[in-house]
């Protein structure tokens, strides 16, 4: 899989433009959720220029992640005359990052598709690497592929409209990035005062997006390397999963922030970490808890959602860990005894939140 992905973040819509207008594609689909048409649209529509595109829109939210969202979109853009040299821009959040990416790469074979991220976990995480895909009755990310798209625009502009609670939400994958590079730059996040100013903003997510840039680069298919970007996220889909199966509100950096702490604890007891190091890294994720119960009310309803992980191999459920940050490690097995341990650990520290 190529990873000639244009990455656009200094002058960004002047760049964007000239690409588009070098590219000759003989038409422009853009595709918005509720919110962010009424939010990002008409910053793009100024920052696009005079160039046409027919604009479709689809409901916001994980929810929507759907194969039914996939074929609605697919036929309003046949209905709209959509080519092989067509282009279809992503203006959204994860989702619609993930949702239309998925859907460009299946009509015709593959319609390029660009990627223009309106939150922070979008910017910082889901527009890089060419994971994209949909949920599959509740079962996070169960259909999809890697298909790169051929562009990334970053502009951070589109974070003054976001929700403090999206903004926390999508730090939470900066903090992972920070605990997987070598040295770790976690600690000059714990220094942060918040709300992030965004002059400070932008060199975050330069800093955060290096991380996911190096690591998708070096393995795409993620045959070795890049499951070190899954830290957090095998007990964190699986969170995410219970919450979607129960109707409760969790957001995937919440629940992944859960699931940081847990896996964190496993690395910490698997690999001696130094007295201090994990009490230091749980203090700063316990500012990203979700304030609502989070947890599922039995931990055989997260086991079961574990067994669906997609990362399951040999029956065994594998984890990446942290031998130390800087220095990720994956294909672990920590057992049922180790699972549940990690569990008991989440569940005191969602205590010291609440206190
Ligand atoms: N492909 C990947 O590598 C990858 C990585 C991380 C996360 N993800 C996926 O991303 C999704 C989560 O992303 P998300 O948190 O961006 O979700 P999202 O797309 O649902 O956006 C969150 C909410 O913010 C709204 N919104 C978006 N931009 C806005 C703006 N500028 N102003 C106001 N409101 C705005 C959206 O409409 C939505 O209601 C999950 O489905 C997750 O699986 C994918
Ligand atoms: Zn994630």
């Amino acid at each position: 899989m190529s990873t000639n992905t244009r990455l656009f973040q200094s002058r960004p819509w002047e760049q964007f433009a000239a690409f588009i207008e070098n590219a000759n594609y003989t038409s422009v689909f853009l595709v918005t959720d509720t919110n962010t048409e009424k939010h990002c649209l008409e910053s793009f529509r100024l920052a696009f220029g005079e160039r046409t595109f027919v604009h479709t829109r689809i409901d916001a939210g994980e929810r929507c992640k759907t194969l039914e969202a996939c074929t609605f979109l697919w036929r309003e853009w046949q209905h709209a005359g959509i080519e092989r040299r067509s282009i279809v821009i992503a203006l959204g959040g994860g989702v619609v990052c993930d949702l239309v990416g998925f859907s460009a790469a299946c009509i015709l074979r593959g319609v390029d598709c660009a990627y223009v991220p309106t939150t922070l976990m979008a910017m910082a995480d889901a527009a890089w690497g060419g994971k994209c895909g949909v949920n599959l009755d509740g079962a996070k990310n169960a259909v999809g592929l890697f298909r790169n798209p051929v562009a990334v625009l970053v502009d951070p502009v589109f974070l003054q409209t976001l929700s403090n609670r999206h903004k926390r939400n999508g730090f939470v994958e900066m903090i992972k990035h920070s605990l997987l590079q070598d040295p770790p730059f976690w600690q000059s996040l714990q220094a942060l005062d918040w709300p992030i100013q965004e002059e400070n903003m932008d060199s975050l997510l330069r800093q955060s997006l290096r991380v996911k840039r190096e690591i998708t680069e070096a393995d795409p298919l993620e045959r070795n390397l890049r499951k070190a970007l899954n830290l957090g996220h095998t007990i964190g889909h699986a969170l995410e999963s219970c919450a979607l199966d129960e109707g409760r509100d969790l957001l995937h950096g919440e629940a992944v922030a859960l699931g940081l702490l847990g896996e964190l604890y496993l690395s910490a007891e698997r690999y001696a970490w130094k007295p201090g190091l994990l009490e230091g890294i749980s203090g700063l994720l316990r500012n990203f808890l979700p304030a609502q119960e989070a947890l599922p009310s039995s931990y055989e309803a997260l086991e079961q959602r574990l067994s669906y992980d997609k990362k399951r191999s040999e029956q065994r459920i594998l984890f990446s860990l942290l031998e130390r940050p800087g220095k990720p490690v994956w294909d672990v097995d920590p057992g049922k005894d180790g699972l549940h341990h990690a569990l008991d650990y989440i569940r005191m520290e969602m205590e010291k939140h609440k206190e």
